[in-house]
């Protein structure tokens, strides 16, 4: 079996694999990082999204070899030491969330997302591509449409994602 290093979190992990081993199987089962979730396992939900050097993936859909040596965020990362992420303290202050399922793969992208946004990337609701997007409602709606919550905190969501774009 092929070994591969896993850079999660500020630390390496290396772990022996099979070359058919999702990211997020690995992550959880061989990493015991369970926070990142297991919805559809097929790239239509969004629970498994992580970081990887700093861009959102759906770990379901990655192979755990294709990432030795990248540097991978999972929920259990995003914090600073006990300080949680702004993007944390916003999901609870607007009840970003019902079950929680859906959340850490949400604020997992939603801090690429802003990113993205910060670089000057268009989405498929933005007017002109040539220009910079404002961050409108309807302009985080679609770059979250990737992440579904079967709770339909998409409001919270949406009110969490604002607060901390307008900071
Ligand atoms: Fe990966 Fe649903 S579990 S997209
Ligand atoms: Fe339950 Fe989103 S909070 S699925």
């Amino acid at each position: 079996m092929p070994e591969v290093r896993l850079h999660v979190n500020g630390t390496v992990r290396t772990i022996e694999v099979e070359p058919r081993v999702s990211l997020l199987d690995a992550l959880r089962e061989r990493l015991g990082l369970t926070g990142t979730k297991k919805g559809c396992d097929q790239g239509a939900c969004g629970a498994c999204t992580v970081l990887v050097d700093g861009e959102r993936i759906c770990s379901c859909l990655a192979l755990a070899v294709q990432y030795d040596g990248r540097e991978i965020t999972t929920i259990e990362g995003v914090a600073d030491g006990d300080r949680p992420h702004p993007l944390q303290t916003a999901f609870i202050r607007h009840d970003g969330f019902q079950c929680g399922y859906c959340t850490p793969g949400q604020i997992c992208s939603a801090i690429a997302m802003l990113a993205e946004h910060a670089a000057g990337m268009p989405s498929a609701v933005t007017e002109d591509p040539a220009e910079a997007p404002e961050l409108t409602d309807e302009e985080i709606r679609e770059r979250m449409s990737g992440n579904l919550c079967r709770c339909g905190a998409y409001n919270g969501v949406l009110d969490a994602i604002r607060e901390v774009a307008a900071r």
